[in-house]
């Protein structure tokens, strides 16, 4: 299994549905990990969306062999681009390569033709842009 993520309850817009093909690109967003700029992605799989942390439990770096491509060739598992780690796309865990760890888990939720994700306490969004210095309001 993934690793567990509490989510906090809050949901927040990620992508409308049709932007997921089965198997398809992810979509990919950015987010804070313990307050540090980290990556995540949502794919659609056996029909349902599921998101992770785009972090190998390998060598913490993003798995992603094109931007937002994270399937193998036959679009069965993820795959850990720097060397080769698979994990179960429905669930995360880890298949085989030097991996052992599962990926972490973000929750999601599909309502309407839209794409949401849940942040937790360790998983937050990115706060709002500032205007820059000196910029008008
Ligand atoms: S960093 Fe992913 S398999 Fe090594």
């Amino acid at each position: 299994m993934a690793e567990s993520v509490e989510a906090d309850g809050q949901r927040l817009p990620l992508c409308a549905s049709a932007e997921l093909a089965e198997r398809g690109r992810a979509w990919v967003w950015d987010v804070l990990q313990y307050g540090r700029p980290a990556r995540a992605f949502a794919v659609r799989f056996d029909g349902a969306v599921v998101a992770y942390l785009n972090r190998c439990t390998h060598v913490p770096t993003e798995m992603d062999w094109q931007p937002g491509e994270f399937f193998d060739a036959e679009r069965q598992v993820i795959l850990c681009a720097m060397h080769g780690a698979t994990f179960a796309p429905g669930d995360g865990r880890c298949l085989g390569g030097p991996a052992r760890a599962p990926l972490t888990a973000i929750g999601v939720a599909e309502d309407g033709g839209q794409v949401y994700w849940y942040p937790s306490r360790d998983i937050r969004p990115l706060p709002p842009e500032q205007p820059a210095p000196g910029s008008a309001p």
